[in-house]
């Protein structure tokens, strides 16, 4: 069984992969794909350091200087692939309906007939590394295990950060155990021993991301970045996962976890959703400001959570991956000290400025140092000073430049980041980006109050991402680019979900809406957010263990300005009105945008969300 040669070329299976649906895979993905060798990746230590030797020698990576940033890489991209590609990705299931109207689609049958000649030969000149992965815990009942099969180092060595990667899965697989087969190509085939000419392969016009949710399956063509290409991230743990989790009773959500304790040493669990760009993997690492003494935030994931509902009613959650692919640009000491400290370290970057001793530079991390450096190489490998800055509004790193990074290296990991068994979700948090409108925070009545709040969240678009400016995008349970069906059907498992838990007799977790972004009539911030966010989740804490009254709005429960611990803070009663009043007129109109926003997501909407608008409308009317 092992090590068969397919038409010449030798699949090199190791002795102790031992699935035959495993190897019967790869064997076709590799006829079909026809690559010059086979690797399949161990995991270890020293297979990372070659393959990143490897990048280094053929210019995908730049080692930084060790006395700066040890054991760490910089990467810069092509750059026509910086980024997800949302409008190159693909829901196909057999119906179109299953997919809803926020995702593209296209029936399988036809996408594979699309995919199939762009895949023949794409590997042509390169190496196929076959890349086990966990997400989750090895073992875990809510973890499950993916195959990627890529042409990519750059892709294997992120994936032994992102992911538990190497030889212990298949151990997990055994002989008959299920995976996601997950094959990627950076589509630049080296046909007739051509060599690359550029050190990021990809392909710079045609790319499909896509994924074949009854069949569970993943194919991602043309790019080389990213969520495009670290297939156990976005495709796998949200868009496949969540499609896994509504057959089978379970979340998949594009949400933190982070572990909160008090002085008692009484500890909470919170899963928080935020749309990208809200400051999400801040939140996770938070430091609690002056005030806080004794109170203790640790990371257990900065962006995806897996929960599952248990018998006795708790919400047991998991972060899948293990490691942060995060923005660097805006990340210093101010916006996220923990964050800061997790780069020091063994990262690999891509697509951030070099400086002229050999360690990195964003956009933002001038405000550590106070000042910018006089010379630069950016992220395109152009000079850049602050002379041609100003001239000409270069920036140093891509705008969506990342680091990635093992969770080790964060040093408010929390200790049960890795427990198989999960966490227990407390309370849920759903945040968006509004300059108005929106309070400070709110605490759902009722289940259906909360998800009537995720499914109508949004954030105010910016003129670069989205066309016009401080238009509200909504993005229900920040889920908008990850839902893995149709998003009416997927409000309708989480009030099951609920349903289910509380008819077992149980207490569900709360649910609370916030917005960090209210502006005022100057245009400027007024919450300051970064660690004074820890006031609110101190006000959510006090609630859960009933020592907060808050007052009743026409939302729901909202912190009165004396519940809120304000040590070191001088931020007065009339600044926190700004943040927390409502506005009748704005609030009519942020109705008819629900209507409008409903109308589009109208097949299987379910009514107890309309019920919910319609008695939010009527309250509204009465004030
Ligand atoms: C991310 C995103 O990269 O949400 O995590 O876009
Ligand atoms: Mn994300």
């Amino acid at each position: 069984m092992n090590s068969p040669v397919m038409q010449g070329l030798n699949l090199n299976t190791p002795a102790y992969v031992k699935n035959p649906k495993l190897i019967a895979w790869v064997a076709e993905m590799a006829a079909l794909c026809k690559p010059a060798n086979v690797y399949w990746c161990d995991g270890s230590e020293e297979e990372y350091d070659r393959l990143c030797q490897l990048l280094v020698d053929n210019g995908t990576f730049k080692k930084l200087n060790p006395a700066k940033r040890p054991g760490s890489f910089l990467a810069c991209s092509d750059p026509s692939d910086v980024a997800r590609v949302e409008d190159r990705t693909y829901i196909c299931s057999e119906k179109k309906e299953n997919a809803g109207p926020t995702n593209n689609w296209m029936a399988p049958a036809e996408m594979r007939q699309t995919l199939n000649p762009l895949f023949d030969g794409c590997m042509q000149g390169r190496t196929l590394y076959v890349v086990p992965f966990s997400m989750g815990p090895l073992g875990s009942h809510i973890a499950h295990i993916g195959i990627e099969l890529t042409d990519s180092a750059y892709v294997a060595v992120n994936q032994k950060l992102m992911t538990r990667m190497g030889k212990a899965v298949f151990d997990v697989i055994g002989t008959d155990g299920e995976f996601v087969p997950c094959l990627h190509t950076v589509g630049a085939p080296l046909v007739n021993g051509a060599k690359d000419t550029t050190s990021w392969p990809c392909n710079p016009t045609v790319k499909y991301i896509v994924h074949y949710p009854e069949t569970r399956e993943i194919w991602s063509y043309g790019s080389g970045y990213g969520g495009n290409a670290l297939l156990g991230k976005k495709c796998l743990a949200l868009r496949i996962a969540s499609s896994m989790g509504r057959e089978q009773g379970w979340l998949a959500e594009h949400m933190l976890i982070l572990g909160v304790t008090n002085p008692q040493g009484k500890k909470y669990h919170v899963a928080a959703a935020f749309p990208s760009a809200c400051g999400k993997t801040n939140f996770s690492m938070l430091v609690p400001p002056e005030g806080f003494n004794g109170w203790k935030v640790t990371t257990i994931g900065d962006d995806i959570a897996w929960i599952k509902p248990q018998a006795n009613g708790k919400m047991m959650a998991i972060n899948p991956e293990a490691g942060y692919f995060g923005v660097a640009p805006g990340t210093n000491h101010h916006t996220n000290p923990n964050c800061m400290a997790s780069l020091d370290k063994n990262v690999i970057f891509t697509n951030v400025a070099l400086t002229d001793d050999g360690d990195v530079w964003w956009e933002g991390i001038e405000k550590d140092t106070g000042q910018l450096p006089d010379h630069l190489i950016d992220w395109q490998g152009k000079d850049w000073t602050p002379q041609i800055a100003k001239d000409t509004g270069a920036k140093a790193a891509h705008a969506n430049a990342r680091f990635t990074v093992s969770a080790i290296n964060n040093p408010a990991l929390d200790p049960a980041w890795d427990d198989a068994a999960g966490v227990s979700i407390d309370a849920f948090i759903f945040g968006g980006r509004r300059s108005t409108t929106v309070p400070l925070v709110t605490e759902a009545r009722n289940w259906t109050e909360g998800v009537y709040m995720a499914a109508t969240m949004g954030s105010e678009t910016t003129a670069a991402a989205f066309g016009a400016q401080g238009v509200v995008r909504r993005d229900p349970f920040a889920m908008l680019p990850f839902c893995g069906y149709n998003m009416s059907d997927y409000f309708q498992h989480w009030l099951d979900v609920g349903a289910k838990v509380q008819a077992g007799g149980h207490k569900l977790p709360s649910i609370y809406c916030v917005n960090w972004f209210r502006k005022d009539e100057a245009g400027k911030f007024v919450w300051p957010g970064y660690g004074d966010n820890m006031r609110v989740l101190k006000w959510m804490i006090d609630r859960l263990e009933g020592q907060a009254q808050g007052q009743e709005t026409i939302f729901g429960i909202t912190p009165t300005y004396a519940e809120l611990n304000w040590t070191g803070l001088s931020f007065t009663a009339d600044q926190f009105k700004t943040v927390t009043s409502i506005d009748k007129a704005a609030w009519q109109q942020e109705l008819q945008l629900h209507n409008t926003h409903f109308e589009q997501l109208a097949y299987n909407m379910p009514k107890a969300l309309l019920d919910t608008k319609a008695a939010l409308a009527q309250r509204l009317a009465a004030v």
